[in-house]
């Protein structure tokens, strides 16, 4: 079992369900007594924006007895030529584990081999792992288990799309991809649960859960243009969740959204949106990751 979470998969199913459960009783019980991460410290250096991945942190480590201290690439060393590798070597001196967000991720890969704590990967080009766990906790609470269901993405596929593809393995779950042919390679995942398709309404027939992300992920404005042009068919529209299962499958984006890009706002302000619970849901699974990765 790795020591790092760098991908959904470092951890195998049992251990992730048991932190799902492990989410909800710090769900119920959100600041326990005595608190289990008191004294200990996480670093978070992050070399691009965040909001909920960096303010879930923080908390998570507060209302565990701990603290944390965040690093921007600019008042760090590593604007100015530190190597990744030095970094991780000294913070791990300082610290007892460290959240990396980063767009390279051989970067990442290089951060944990250096690292002698737990590395997190709090965002790389191959995956959002922590995304995934909030993700799979919401659907368990509002649907229960996904194991058998069918989940459409619909849009680019992004680094969380690449997360999704790690779940429909480890959970057992149809992953239905509606993304154009140019924004599409079939080498990305050949698994028999992965199912590639040009039409969205075919991804989002009977499914159970539609998720979406931005058309232009961090890093990527200089193809932002060609982006909007391809993926402009692929909104989440009503009328899209209209060819759901029963006609109420799930909504779920990661966050930050565009109302009108990937989704329009009656669906992700609407009934069948869960996007809230999703965001808050980092909050309690990134504790169960921190006791897992700090306390084990
Ligand atoms: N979903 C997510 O990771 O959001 P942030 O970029 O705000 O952290
Ligand atoms: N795919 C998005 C996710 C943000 C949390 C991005 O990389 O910008």
């Amino acid at each position: 079992m790795s020591r790092h979470f760098l991908h959904l998969d470092d951890f195998d199913r049992a251990t992730l369900d048991h932190l799902l459960q492990r989410s909800l009783s710090f769900k119920d019980n959100p600041r326990p007594s005595p608190p289990p991460l008191a004294g200990r410290t996480l670093a978070m250096l992050f070399t691009q924006h965040s909001t909920r991945t960096r303010v879930a942190f923080f908390s998570a480590m507060a209302q565990l007895g701990g603290s944390s201290i965040f690093l921007a690439p600019e008042h760090s060393q590593l604007d100015r030529g530190e190597p990744i590798e030095d970094t991780a070597c000294v913070l791990s001196r300082f610290v007892d584990a460290i959240v990396l967000r980063t767009s390279s991720h051989e970067a990442l890969l290089r951060f944990a081999d250096a690292a002698t704590v737990p590395v997190i990967n709090g965002l790389s080009a191959a995956g959002h792992p922590c995304q995934l766990m909030a993700d799979m906790l919401t659907f368990r609470e509002h649907r229960g288990p996904i194991t058998g269901c069918t989940v459409a993405w619909i849009g680019d596929v992004s680094n969380v799309c690449r997360s999704y593809m790690e779940a429909a393995r480890l959970w057992d779950f149809e992953l239905r991809i509606a993304t154009p042919e140019e924004l599409w390679n079939p080498a990305q995942a050949t698994d028999p649960r992965i199912i590639w398709t040009k039409d969205p309404r075919q991804a989002a027939t009977g499914a159970h859960l539609v998720v979406t992300d931005v058309w232009v992920s961090m890093g990527l404005e200089q193809d932002a243009l060609r982006r909007r042009r391809l993926l402009a068919p692929y909104q989440v529209t009503p009328e899209l969740m209209a060819l759901t299962h029963e006609q109420e499958a799930l909504f779920m984006h990661c966050l930050p959204a565009h109302r009108g890009e990937e989704v329009s706002a009656a669906v992700i302000d609407g009934k069948r949106s869960v996007v809230w619970d999703e965001a808050e849901n980092r909050l309690h699974t990134q504790k169960a990751l921190l006791e897992h990765l700090l306390l084990a």
